[in-house]
């Protein structure tokens, strides 16, 4: 049984109760975070809390923890398994209110919980082969660069793309590339690795900005750029990355084959960077 974090107590996860009355169970209201544990190591920890502020602060709640107070609990829900790739996945909600209203409760005190899990060994086949994605159109909300836990568009629209025999969506709105349905997505054109730029539209991924550091540190030409469905469906390579997915490269959209139907030959320089850089911090 795993140990699990809530609201200031460590329990088993079979044991973790709360309120149905909780602003996360009845209006998805709260944010959350998924973290890598590489080699004992929390990967890019200061970006994900950088990030978990900046949803907080949309939501207008603020944080309940310092930065110290996290780290203890990763790490004493990772310690037990070091050497083991693992991720935590940490929410925090606007708590609990004894009447159901749309309107914030006055004094309600956040919910957090925190879980961490031992992440599947990577499919060696992902690199060899790729994944198959969907062109799906984006009908989400005007806010996803929140990460909050209202995910039923995101749901719905990863579960379009699995019926349709593939991995992810990759989503387009007015025309334009916005995300994956849990993903960043990078197309390849003329040998130049592009990616929408942030905005309101989509969530600024951690593994999206370290692939952009990490392709710039080695001078391999970047852009943030609009991408129109006609670059997405003629690009040369395209790559899907989250913190659970590290970097994937995407062979088949819509059915058909992306550039040769195999990973090109700048995913494989760029997975090799993020393996190296993974390597470096373990
Ligand atoms: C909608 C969406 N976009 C992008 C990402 C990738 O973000 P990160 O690299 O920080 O995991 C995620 C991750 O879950 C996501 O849910």
């Amino acid at each position: 049984m795993s140990e699990v974090y809530l609201n200031g107590e460590l329990m088993p996860l079979e044991e973790a109760r709360i309120s149905v009355m909780d602003r996360g169970f009845l209006f998805g209201d709260g944010v959350y975070e998924v973290i890598p544990v590489y080699g004992g190591r929390l990967f890019r920890l200061a970006q994900h809390m950088q990030r978990l502020d900046n949803s907080l602060h949309s939501i207008r709640m603020e944080n309940p923890l310092q930065p110290e107070d996290w780290e203890k609990i990763f790490k004493r829900l990772t310690g037990a398994t070091p050497d083991i790739e693992q991720l935590v996945y940490l929410q925090v909600t606007r708590g609990v209110d004894w009447a159901r209203n749309h309107l914030f409760p006055r004094g309600s005190k956040a919910t957090v919980f925190v879980m961490a899990w031992i992440a599947k060994p990577k499919d060696p086949d992902i690199a060899k082969k790729g994944v198959a994605g969907v062109v799906l159109e984006d009908n989400r909300w005007n806010r996803c660069d929140i990460k909050a836990t209202s995910l039923l568009g995101n749901v719905l629209l990863r579960q379009e793309a699995q019926d349709a025999g593939a991995t992810e969506a990759i989503l387009i709105r007015d025309g334009l590339v916005t995300e994956g349905s849990s993903t960043n997505p990078f197309i390849i054109q003329d040998g130049e690795i592009l990616t929408p730029p942030s905005s309101n539209l989509l969530l600024p991924g951690v593994t999206r900005d370290l692939v952009l550091e990490l392709a710039r540190g080695s001078d391999m030409p970047c852009a943030e750029r609009q991408i129109t469905r006609d670059e997405l469906e003629t690009a040369d390579e395209i790559w899907i990355c989250s913190s659970s997915r590290e970097v994937q490269p995407v062979t088949r959209l819509d059915g058909k084959p992306v550039g040769d139907g195999v990973p090109g030959t700048l995913f494989r320089r760029i997975d090799t960077l993020f393996q190296d850089y993974k390597a470096s911090l373990s």
